[in-house]
């Protein structure tokens, strides 16, 4: 009875009902924003992680274009069975120097977050010019124009320096020598010391098997390293963060 009583007067009372919904809301507010400020402690840095190499980044670039993100995350989730299916699931810093993630919605396809070395670059060029000539049931739509469609790493320096501008850390050195390091990761005959100096790990062949440089070579440089960077032999999950 008593406490009811008390609620009818704020009921009844417009600036009452007013300052005390605002009190409840600047409350609720800050129990969600303030979390926030302190976010960039709660991400572990991990070993092995690094920016994307150039030819990788343009390869990204065109995964983004061609919106491959409609039909494929690229997140495994601490579940087993997705654990069994993709390999080890998806750290937070696995995804530190994409703009934008694509951890995805909705999956028609399989997730490829662990896709890196899965399959060679033969399969791959098949498998974009026609999936159904490796996965006859497939119903993911064919790219085989992109072994046409000739790059040379013209705006690849400003492709660098626009991620720098959102974060990543892209030094001097590695803006300087973009398109180089772009020409040098397709070319088998090329020097590759400077770019893997600056990208370790990175891969660096003929990826789609033509002479020429195309768009068919950036996307699978980039399809081979998705989820490749950590090594999960040595990587220990630090639970005391
Ligand atoms: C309309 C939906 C759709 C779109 C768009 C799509 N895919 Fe797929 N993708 C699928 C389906 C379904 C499969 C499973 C059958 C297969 O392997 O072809 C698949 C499989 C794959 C696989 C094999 C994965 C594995 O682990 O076996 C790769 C790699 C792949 N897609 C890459 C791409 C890329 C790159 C793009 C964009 C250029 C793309 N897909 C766009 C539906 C799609």
């Amino acid at each position: 009875m008593g406490i009811l009583d008390h609620h009818k007067k704020i009921e009844t009372h417009a600036t009452l009902l007013l300052v005390l919904s605002f009190l409840v809301v600047t409350i609720g507010g800050l129990v969600q924003i303030v979390p926030l400020f302190y976010l960039e402690n709660t991400i572990e840095e991990v070993e092995g992680m690094r920016p994307y190499a150039p030819l990788e980044l343009a390869g990204r670039e065109i995964y983004v274009r061609e919106g491959c993100y409609v039909c494929h995350s690229q997140m495994v989730r601490p579940m087993r069975d997705e654990v069994e299916r993709y390999g080890h699931y998806s750290l937070a810093a696995e995804s530190m120097y994409d703009h934008p993630f694509q951890w995805g919605s909705k999956r028609t396809g399989p997730d490829l977050a662990r896709l890196g070395g899965r399959y060679s670059d033969e399969w791959h060029v098949a498998h974009m010019v026609n999936p159904r000539d490796v996965v006859p049931e497939s119903i993911m739509p064919t790219y085989g124009y992109l072994l046409n469609t000739n790059i040379d790493g013209r705006y690849i320096q400003d492709l660098l320096e626009t991620y720098r501008m959102v974060g990543v850390p892209y030094t001097d050195e590695m803006i300087e020598n973009a398109r180089a390091d772009f020409l040098a990761q397709a070319d088998p005959e090329a020097d590759h010391s400077g770019l893997l100096e600056r990208y370790h790990s990175a891969q660096t062949r003929n990826f789609d098997g033509q002479p020429e440089l195309t768009e068919m070579d950036a996307l699978i440089a980039y399809m081979q390293m998705i989820g490749t960077l950590v090594d999960f032999d040595t990587f220990v999950v630090d639970a005391s963060r």
